[in-house]
């Protein structure tokens, strides 16, 4: 199809030529025109035709082309008259830009010689496309190049001319550079690349452009260059933050270096200018200290935080680009609480001391409790001791207050330990303590107690006065004042006389004096009350019972009741000649007012004018005979006995008794020479003897009648005894019972004797002992002594 078109082509412009011609074969010269780069062979013209020569002519005439030096394109077909193509022509190798471009070169013919100038023009036909010298232009742009920016291009080559030379220029894509074109001097135009749209790295890095050279023939023909377009990164992009608020828990004690959060900006731009770096932006000093970012974003901790001091932090962020350009953000850090704080104990007020008195409910203290942890970290319960009577109560949000519980009493506790013991919830639970020490004042709630309920003392009669018997003691239990006792001797009498003149009572020291010199046989014992006061106010008191027993001494000597001792007269016991061996010449009687060992008394016999016949019963003073009476035996005999008491030392008193040893009284009565007496005393001695009588007589009897009925009644009481089976026991006394274990003596008299020294009226009793044989002896003095001087003396005693 091509080849068709060639040649359609080529008919035209051959049609063309042969106007052209015509016309110059008037003028003898033919010219052609052909296209260029015709085949070889082609046809060029019918030479013989348009020159009007046969072929004979030609043929003949040695025709024959002459060109010169130039090369031959054409060649001459001599048979047929015709030019041919010789050799191909190419125009643009033949001419250049010249135009028109033809060839010129004669015909020549010898017999006869003619030369025929032809003329070939040399068409153009659109054989070359536009060329650039190089396949490809790269360029490197700043991202930044402000629109307008020119960029020089290389023109294309095209060797054809006119229609078929350069005619234009396109670009591809156009959407950043358009071009422009400037037409030379010359003819040519000179290319420019113009920026017409911001070029942008970070959307578009490398550009291919395709420029194309378009030429004006037909068919049209296009050369084309590369261009490869670098977009230069510019620093015009800022970082940017993934987040605008990055949130993070942080617990509070965490250690340093511990990681909270990534931060992560991006930076389109390229190299330097998209790394990013990260500084925290917070001027507050503190915050900048506490953390620390990264190069590559870490947000880590660098001091410790405190839940306590900072909940929350809120640091701003900021990325940069080496460009300068930032982006900033936030990080907000909430901190965890961590159960690290014990409860914060604080006494408001408290009391140093209370009364033993106070009641119930007192406030003893107030405090404040605080724990500045969160939640259940920060939820504080507090106790106290249970074993105190006192509770702990809460007052309101975090105040407690210390009350007492029940009633105090200082002599059980008089301190108290106050422990408050605080603890939070939290796992594990943090606590604290604070001991108060409470002291319980004294309050005089006790009397004193004496250490006995009651007091008994002894002291030994002939005391010096002033002698201290003993000490008492009683106790207060209070303190201090409270606790200091006085003693003080209550007022009593004591046989009609104050005690206070009997003893008295150290009020300090409750030691107890006599306070007079005290006799046994006057006074044995008495009692009276000592209060112990203490000093309290109101005083509280208690009393106590005193007995004070005297004790005997051995301060009296045995007293002879019996013979009695009469100055000047002289009374003699009769004993008959006849009298056997024991024949009981008399008893002495004597007592003593002490008591006890000190009044137990044995006889014994002194002095006699002859010892071989009298002996002295040593416990009951019977004088009796130890061997018959002879006539030898003087009538009078004097014997002395001595009767001693048991004490220490012991006293004695001596008796002289005498006895007439013979049958009748005249016998006596001359012997006893001395026995003068007054004429008058012997006128009332018969009336008193018969009164005398007479009331011994009524005394006898009344004493038979009284032994004969004791008698009875006991031999009934034994009887009764014994059919009642039971042991019988030998009945004492109460006072028979106190031998004072000596044992050595059966039978002990005791005389309980009331004596008063100067009165007549005796009150002396043969009480209750009544088995001393004394009536016998007694008659029997009567009967033998009627007329003696004796019954006076008796009486008297
Ligand atoms: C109270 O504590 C003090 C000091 O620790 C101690 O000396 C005292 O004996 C304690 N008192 C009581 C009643 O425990
Ligand atoms: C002595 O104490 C008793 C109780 O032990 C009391 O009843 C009595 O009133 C007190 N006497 C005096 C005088 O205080």
């Amino acid at each position: 199809e091509g080849l068709r078109s060639i040649t359609y082509s080529r008919r035209r412009q051959v049609l063309l030529f042969f106007s052209v011609l015509c016309l110059s074969s008037v003028l003898g010269q033919v010219s052609y025109s052909i296209p260029e780069e015709m085949a070889k062979g082609s046809l060029v013209g019918n030479i013989a035709q348009d020159l009007g020569l046969d072929v004979k002519r030609i043929q003949a005439g040695k025709a024959r082309i002459h060109t010169g030096d130039s090369a031959e394109y054409i060649q001459l077909n001599k048979e047929k008259g015709l030019l041919i193509i010789k050799e191909k022509i190419d125009r643009e190798a033949l001419c250049g830009q010249t135009t028109p471009c033809a060839l010129h070169f004669q015909i020549a013919l010898e017999n006869p010689i003619e030369i025929f100038p032809i003329t070939v023009e040399i068409t153009d036909i659109n054989d070359n496309a536009p060329v650039f010298e190089k396949e490809e232009r790269r360029f490197e742009i700043s991202e930044s190049a402000v629109i307008g920016s020119k960029f020089m291009l290389e023109r294309a080559i095209d060797p054809d001319i006119a229609r078929n030379g350069l005619q234009s220029y396109t670009l591809k894509p156009s959407d950043h550079f358009m071009l422009k074109l400037h037409s030379q001097s010359d003819g040519g135009k000179k290319v420019e690349m113009i920026l017409q749209k911001p070029l942008d790295r970070e959307k578009q890095e490398f550009a291919s452009l395709l420029l194309t050279a378009i030429d004006g023939g037909e068919p049209q023909r296009s050369g084309t260059m590369q261009i490869h377009i670098t977009v230069l990164d510019a620093n015009d992009n800022a970082p940017v933050f993934t987040q605008n608020i990055y949130k993070a828990n942080v617990k509070e004690n965490a250690i340093t270096g511990t990681l909270i959060t990534k931060l992560s900006a991006s930076d389109v731009d390229k190299g330097s200018n998209g790394e990013v770096s990260y500084v925290i932006g917070n001027s507050m000093s503190s915050i900048s200290k506490l953390f620390l970012v990264t190069e590559d974003g870490h947000l880590i901790l660098n001091g410790p935080i405190d839940y306590e001091k900072a909940k929350k932090y809120e640091i701003d962020i900021e990325a940069v680009d080496r460009g300068g350009l930032s982006d900033s953000s936030k990080v907000v850090i909430d901190v965890g609480d961590i159960n690290d704080n014990s409860p914060i104990i604080n006494m408001i007020s408290s009391s140093n001391s209370i009364g033993e008195d106070s009641r119930p409910n007192t406030v003893v203290a107030a405090m404040s409790v605080n724990d500045p942890d969160s939640e259940e970290n920060g939820k504080v319960r507090c106790v106290i001791d249970k074993n105190i009577p006192f509770i702990i109560t809460p007052t309101s949000t975090n105040f407690y207050s210390i009350v007492t519980y029940s009633e105090l009493d200082r002599e059980r506790a008089s301190e108290y330990n106050i422990t408050v013991s605080c603890s939070d919830e939290g796992v594990p639970s943090l606590s604290s303590s604070v001991t108060l020490t409470l002291q319980i004042s004294d309050v005089n709630d006790n009397a004193p107690v004496f250490e006995r309920s009651s007091y008994e003392a002894y002291i030994v009669e002939n005391n010096t006065p002033g002698l201290s018997i003993f000490t008492m003691k009683a106790r207060d239990a209070d303190w201090n004042q409270n606790a200091r006792v006085s003693y003080i001797l209550e007022d009593s009498s004591v046989n009609g006389v104050p005690v206070s003149s009997y003893v008295s009572v150290s009020a300090d020291s409750g030691v107890i004096h006599a306070v007079r010199s005290f006799d046994y046989e006057q006074i044995k014992d008495f009692h009276f009350r000592v209060k112990a006061q203490d000093g309290g106010s109101p005083p509280l008191s208690s009393n106590v019972t005193v007995k004070i027993l005297i004790q005997d001494q051995n301060d009296n000597p045995p007293q002879v009741l019996y013979p009695v001792q009469t100055g000047g007269s002289l009374v003699a016991e009769m004993v008959p000649r006849s009298a056997d061996v024991g024949y009981l010449v008399t008893k002495v009687v004597a007592v003593d007012v002490d008591s006890g060992q000190n009044a137990w008394l044995s006889y014994k016999l002194q002095k006699a004018t002859d010892r071989a016949l009298f002996e002295v019963g040593l416990q009951n003073g019977e004088i009796r005979t130890i061997r018959q009476v002879t006539d030898k035996d003087a009538v009078k005999q004097r014997l002395t006995v001595i009767v001693e008491d048991n004490g220490q030392p012991s006293r004695s008193a001596t008796v002289i008794v005498n006895v007439a040893v013979a049958d009748s009284f005249p016998e006596v009565l001359s012997e006893f020479t001395d026995f003068t007496h007054d004429k008058e005393y012997n006128d009332n001695l018969t009336f008193y003897l018969v009164l005398a009588l007479a009331v011994v007589s009524f005394l006898f009897i009344t004493c038979l009648v009284v032994i004969i009925s004791v008698k009875i009644y006991r031999w009934r009481q034994s009887r009764i005894l014994y059919h009642s089976n039971l042991p019988v026991i030998p009945y004492y006394p109460p006072r028979y019972s106190d031998t004072l274990g000596t044992g050595t003596l059966q039978h002990v008299y005791n005389y309980e004797v009331c004596r008063t020294t100067d009165s007549r009226k005796s009150d002396c009793k043969f009480g209750r002992a009544g088995t001393l044989p004394f009536h016998n002896t007694f008659s029997a003095v009567l009967l033998s002594e009627l007329n003696g001087p004796l019954l006076p003396s008796l009486l008297q005693s």
